[in-house]
């Protein structure tokens, strides 16, 4: 099993700073930081120490994430999502923004519109930098916990298939897991409308480092081997016109009768925000386990928290 100290310091930029080793060292401490929630909210591992949350574009889920999971290891967070109020709107590089907020803050948490700011950032910043989101490139902390969360639903991945549906092109969460997934002996599928396929440079980067992938036109050609399904939405926010967005949205939903077709082990995942393609009639179904997934979500960033931290 890996040792977490090797992370005490660490820039977390994306799933190329972890192999096996580190997710199964990773894991048990997540499981460690659910039992101290389910026993006792919180611990005081992290007391006296800050974190800053710097947020150059819309999220709910992984700032109140880690906003949570630092509160609950006793730390505190400098939280600063509306980067309009903020020097940013003045003009002020990434640079001096992360120069500034080091100097009151152990780790800096950033989500940017732009593929490689959060290594910017790490450039310039001694303290870590975890990537919360960099543009469609990547969302590490969200593949970890989606890794996680399959393995807590359904046990090993390996030889498994996961389906991904949905817009492939810039959906960074999409992009991190098929990343880690290619560490563990999966199989992924890919269906998407054309506009938004998988990247050609990635998917030659996934076959070179062995991840069995192939692409699919309808999800029915996949689904019933399906073992997990991930949804994601188009990113509306990538496209240049709302024409180009209307077309790529087109053509797909999941909904109660579809997941009539799938094994009756299975999972069904979405990183969220959803704006459609998952309907609420599939909430009700035990294989879906979106909101379990955001649970998880906050042990995984409190044991990399805690590892950043020198504390795991
Ligand atoms: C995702 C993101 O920001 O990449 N959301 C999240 O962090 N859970 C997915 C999305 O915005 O569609």
């Amino acid at each position: 099993m890996s040792d977490l100290q090797r992370f005490a310091g660490k820039d977390i930029l994306g799933v190329g700073d972890f192999d096996r080793s580190d997710l199964a060292g990773l894991f048990a401490e997540t499981r460690r930081m659910q039992r101290i929630v389910r026993e006792r909210g919180a611990t005081d591992l992290l007391r006296g120490r800050v974190l800053a949350n710097l947020f150059y574009e819309p999220s709910t889920r992984t700032s109140s994430c880690f906003l949570a999971a630092m509160t609950r290891l006793g730390g505190s967070v400098i939280p600063i999502s509306e980067v309009r109020y903020s020097s940013v709107s003045k003009g002020e590089s990434l640079r001096d923004t992360v120069r500034t907020l080091e100097a009151y803050a152990d780790v800096i948490v950033l989500r940017h519109p732009e593929v490689g700011a959060a290594k910017i950032a790490a450039d310039a910043a001694k303290k870590p930098v975890i990537n919360a989101g960099d543009g469609p490139g990547e969302h590490p902390t969200q593949a970890l916990l989606d890794l996680f969360t399959i393995e807590a639903e359904l046990g090993p991945v390996e030889g498994k298939t996961v389906t991904f549906l949905g817009d492939l092109k810039y959906g960074r969460t999409v992009h991190s897991l098929a990343r880690l997934l290619a560490l563990t002996g999966a199989r992924v599928r890919y269906v998407s409308p054309p506009a938004v396929a998988m990247p050609r440079p990635l998917v030659a980067e996934l076959a070179a480092r062995g991840l069995e992938q192939s692409e699919h036109a309808e999800l029915d050609e996949v689904l019933a081997d399906t073992d997990v399904l991930y949804v994601t939405r188009v990113q509306k926010e990538r496209f240049s016109s709302e024409a180009d967005y209307e077309t790529a949205r087109r053509g797909y939903r999941v909904d109660a009768a579809l997941l009539g077709r799938m094994k009756a082990r299975a999972v069904v995942m979405h990183p969220l925000p959803r704006v459609g393609e998952l309907d609420e009639s599939v909430d009700d179904d035990p294989r879906t386990a979106i909101f379990r997934q955001v649970e998880y979500g906050m042990y995984v960033r409190m044991a990399l928290l805690a590892a950043v931290l020198g504390r795991a």
